[in-house]
């Protein structure tokens, strides 16, 4: 069969391939420890299962959902984001339930690029990014994030030539996969950048609401003028365990959250509403809950933060977000020691270098595993250091 050129151009997603990879491993009896994809271990909470359970069994909800999410969820949208950020949107306005967040990065990436268009992408990066500009025919411009630039683009030394195609930058903080928060003075450098240049803003912000000690990320949408030119993705899988629901929200620009309801309506046929009431329960938690969870996410991020700087694969203590970014080992490459430890250990993280070039020297670890585990896993790593 004669595939477009798009699919010949576009890679198998990589946590596809480490799906299928594990599950081998696993099958012939390796105990593998999986500290590869931030996929929340802990459950969703009771309210909200319970909650889902009982809207399946009204028949009324079997039907088709509405395109653009019911009302209620709009509401408790505008009304969980106002709480936590101080900033009231419209509700039918300015925001749009997703099937997910990552659905919204490929059509916020369609409502705004056209082939021969420049896309900002800072590197290292979730590779989204650049598989949703590149099957439109843009071209990634790649934005070096490091630790002397704290993983903060640098705006002011990008050529005017390549400002100048630019339509739109990609923006991820907490970031994934460095876990680098961005300060607020960051935020206004950018927004002022944007108006200036005509370029959209996609704030990817999936990890809004897994934060450290007294760390709480900013919002974009919090800076004044930023709705002019940003939208902001944020999503239930992280914040609320709940990433196999499928629950997500794009929120800011009217213009642009129009534009992809419109792709959304004439691809997909919207949430089902089951998983809006879940959604709806979800948000109306007391923040309390939040912070319970995000203590036990701490103990991990300590133990592993510990762990990989007393074996000399230096990291920072991240702020927020569920992942460690640590050097791997002096003589190794990314992939190999990934690989290595892979298939000496069973024990699988992902290779920096997997996010772009700027992630050689790096493997990123998932603290979605109990603490016995990464105990676990830290003590085979060392063990293959050490050999
Ligand atoms: C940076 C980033 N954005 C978006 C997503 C997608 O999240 P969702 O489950 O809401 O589609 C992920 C998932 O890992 C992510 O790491």
């Amino acid at each position: 069969m004669q595939l477009s050129k798009l699919i010949q151009n576009l890679p198998p997603y990589h946590f596809a391939d480490a799906k299928r990879k594990i599950a081998e491993r696993k099958a012939a009896g390796v105990d593998v420890i999986n500290l590869s994809m931030g996929d929340p271990d802990l459950p969703a909470p009771t309210a909200v299962v319970e909650c889902l359970c009982t809207a399946m069994q009204d028949v009324e909800n079997h039907r088709y959902p509405e395109y653009g999410g019911m009302r209620a969820l709009h509401e408790a949208i505008a009304a969980w984001f106002e709480q936590r950020f101080a900033v009231r949107l419209t509700p039918e306005r300015d925001i749009l339930p997703l099937l997910g967040s990552k659905e919204g990065l490929v059509y916020a990436g369609e409502a705004v690029l056209n082939a021969g268009d420049v896309a900002l992408v800072p590197d290292p990066y979730y590779t989204v990014y650049v598989t949703a500009s590149t099957t439109l025919g843009a071209q990634p411009y790649f934005l070096q994030l490091t630790e002397q630039n704290g993983y903060l683009p640098d705006l002011e030394h990008i050529p005017a030539e390549i400002v100048a195609k630019a339509r739109i930058l990609w923006l991820n903080y907490p970031n994934n996969p460095t876990a680098a928060c961005a300060p607020r003075e960051f935020f206004e450098r950018v927004v002022t950048f944007a108006q200036r240049h005509n370029i959209v803003i996609i704030h990817d912000m999936a990890y809004a609401e897994v934060y450290f000690d007294d760390f709480r990320p900013t919002s974009i949408l919090q800076i004044p003028g930023a709705s002019d030119v940003a939208v902001e993705l944020h999503s239930l899988s992280k914040t609320y365990n709940m990433a196999g629901f499928r629950a997500g929200m794009l929120l800011g620009n009217h213009e642009l959250v129009d534009a992809v309801g419109r792709i959304k309506s004439n691809v997909d046929s919207g949430m089902f509403r089951p998983i809006q009431y879940a959604a709806i329960e979800a948000l109306h938690l007391p923040p309390s809950w939040i912070q319970q969870r995000n203590a036990m996410y701490q103990r991990r991020r300590d133990l592993l933060a510990q762990g990989c700087n007393a074996m000399g694969m230096s990291t920072h203590s991240p702020k927020a977000g569920l992942y460690v970014w640590a050097h791997v080992p002096q003589g190794f490459t990314a992939r190999e020691f990934a690989s290595r430890l892979f298939d000496k250990t069973g024990v699988f993280v992902t290779p920096g270098s997997n996010f772009g070039a700027a992630g050689e020297g790096y493997i990123r670890i998932s603290i979605t595993t109990p603490e016995a585990r990464i105990v676990t896993a830290l003590e085979r790593m060392k063990a293959i250091i050490e050999i």
